[in-house]
């Protein structure tokens, strides 16, 4: 398999051809995800929750991103691999760099993600990019910003919320970032994101007119601990093997099988 990289991803999304990413948090698992030819692995903060057990992704640190960063990149190599900026790892430019320094530079990830649309965010954006870390940005239903949400709810849904988030997505892409997760807003808005920028723009909850979807690899293997997110499926149910669930996102991603209207918001 021909490796996947950034600008690549550009001309998947040219021409049509549904980017598929998934998390993973460990060599096992990023074996796995490589054996069935995902595009991108993600070492989400996500593990914070479904790899620590806290009830949010704020008590990761950036010591916990490398040492899972490094662990995933053991185990994979044409996939593309990306890391997250944990929370307050992107307090200011000069941590944003440092943090992205240690997770690509030292940990082996190709790209970092990091959530918002705040100066300060497309500063850390602008800053990555020019010393050639990609950027992958994240807006909508940021995990990190659960406080001010009240709970991790959906994102966007009045009028004036989706133009916000529309807004957002031109201003992280002209400060640089190279690929977009959208997560949690109506179907709605994840197309007119989609239509809207030059660069992948990936869905978790975000409707089937993304470039792309990316799921945590607890949800599409059943094992969540507690209640699976609506916009996730169990990929295990009805298969045997971990190889097998992974092999049918995979493949209802790029035919547009997933997400259908019941993994959607409106
Ligand atoms: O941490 C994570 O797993 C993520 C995805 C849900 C996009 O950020
Ligand atoms: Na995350």
């Amino acid at each position: 398999r021909k490796p996947v990289t950034v600008p690549g991803l550009r001309a998947m999304k040219a021409q049509g051809q549904r980017i598929v990413m998934l998390t993973a948090y460990d060599a096992s698992f990023a074996w796995q995800l490589e054996a069935a030819g995902i595009d991108i692995a993600l070492v989400g903060d996500s593990l914070g929750m479904v790899v620590q057990g806290h009830h949010s992704t704020l008590p990761v640190t950036l010591e916990h991103m490398v040492y899972h960063t490094a662990a995933v990149a053991r185990g994979l190599s044409a996939t593309l691999l990306v890391t997250d900026l944990p929370f307050m790892a992107d307090r200011d430019v000069a941590h944003a760099l440092e943090a992205g320094a240690r997770l690509v530079g030292e940990a082996g990830a190709a790209m970092v993600k990091i959530e918002g649309a705040a100066p300060h965010i497309l500063e850390a954006t602008a800053a990555l990019t020019a010393r050639a870390i990609p950027v992958c940005a994240h807006l909508g239903l940021t995990p990190q910003s659960v406080h001010k949400f009240g709970g991790f709810k959906i994102q966007g849904r009045e009028q004036e919320a989706a133009d916000r988030v529309l807004a957002e997505a031109l201003a992280v892409q002209a400060a640089g970032a190279d690929l977009l997760v959208m997560e949690g807003v109506p179907v709605e808005l994840g197309q007119r994101v989609t239509a809207a920028l030059k660069i992948p723009v990936i869905g978790i909850g975000a409707g089937p007119h993304c470039d792309g979807q990316v799921l945590v690899i607890h949800d599409l293997l059943g094992i969540t601990p507690g209640k699976r997110p609506k916009f996730s499926k169990d990929f295990l149910a009805g298969r045997d093997s971990v190889a097998a669930a992974i092999a049918a996102y995979a493949e209802d991603v790029r035919s547009g099988a997933f997400p259908a209207p019941e993994h959607c918001f409106n």
